[in-house]
């Protein structure tokens, strides 16, 4: 973590969640945070579509600080996707974030990192700032290729992406082997590809702009790790998955600064 880059803890709720269940969710932390809390730590939820509308009105009604968004993004403007929900709908919706490129999304639904890359310009293109997912499976680990093939997805993902756009995304860091597993990388190891990411990015946008851009960690990060995890200098939150259907869990992560690693 560090000084110019504001930490930011997002919880993925994937399909968990009802509309009702997630007002009760969403009002439980508002009630548990305060504006030191959003001061120091961006707390976002990333919910299934049909949550939206209810978060969108509770967060509205009563000011409150935490934002949402959603977990996928059409690469498309409109017309004849069947299933799709396009960006403008969700910029309409209030959305501030879309994940896109999660690894549930490449193995389930075969995305591939152009698909990622198009579905990045989307979300920019209507305001919404795409957490850009990416991480490597168990096999890539053991044979140690981890780093290289991280950065090979990252500037797939990040293709034709001029600085100013790449100034506005946030990347996460998910090694597959670690997603809801109980399995977290190390911080050591997740520092590895994290610092190797912002290297990359600043070969390629130049040190302001990768100084910038925020890197989480996804990956069983939970209460217990969060502050080790983000002691790192180059972890800046986390993209937390299990752990953030639990509000008393995830309040705690948002105000991991309280915590000693
Ligand atoms: P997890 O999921 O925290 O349950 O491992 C993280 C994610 O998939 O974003």
């Amino acid at each position: 973590m560090s000084d110019v880059r504001k930490p930011l803890m997002a919880g993925n709720w994937k399909m968990n969640l009802n509309h009702f269940e997630a007002v009760a969710h969403v009002q439980k932390m508002a009630f548990a945070l305060d504006d030191a809390d959003y001061d120091a730590c961006e707390v976002v939820v990333l919910v299934p579509f049909t949550d939206l509308r209810s978060l969108q009105v509770l967060v509205d009604a009563d000011k409150l600080r935490i934002q949402y968004g959603s977990q996928d993004i059409s690469a498309h403007e409109k017309g004849a996707y069947t299933g799709e929900v396009a960006g403008s709908m969700l910029s309409k919706i209030g959305c501030s974030y879309a994940v896109v490129g999660h690894s549930e999304r490449r193995q389930y639904h075969g995305e591939t990192n152009e698909d990622i890359n198009a579905k990045a310009l989307a979300a920019l293109a209507n305001g919404i700032t795409p957490i850009i997912c990416y991480g490597e499976a168990l096999e890539v680990r053991e044979a140690g290729d981890q780093v290289m093939y991280s950065l090979d997805q990252v500037e797939k993902c990040l293709a034709g992406f001029t600085p100013e756009q790449a100034a506005s995304v946030v990347l996460a860091y998910e090694p597959i082997w670690a997603i809801g597993t109980g399995l977290t990388a190390s911080p050591t190891d997740a520092q590895e590809v994290c610092g190797a990411t912002r290297g990359w990015l600043t070969d390629h946008f130049g040190s302001e702009v990768a100084n910038s851009i925020r890197i989480l960690y996804g990956g069983s990060m939970k209460g217990s790790n969060v502050a080790s995890l983000m002691s790192q200098p180059d972890i800046d939150g986390g993209l937390v998955g299990g752990a953030s259907l639990d509000p008393d869990e995830f309040v705690a992560m948002a105000r991991h600064r309280l915590l000693t690693p």
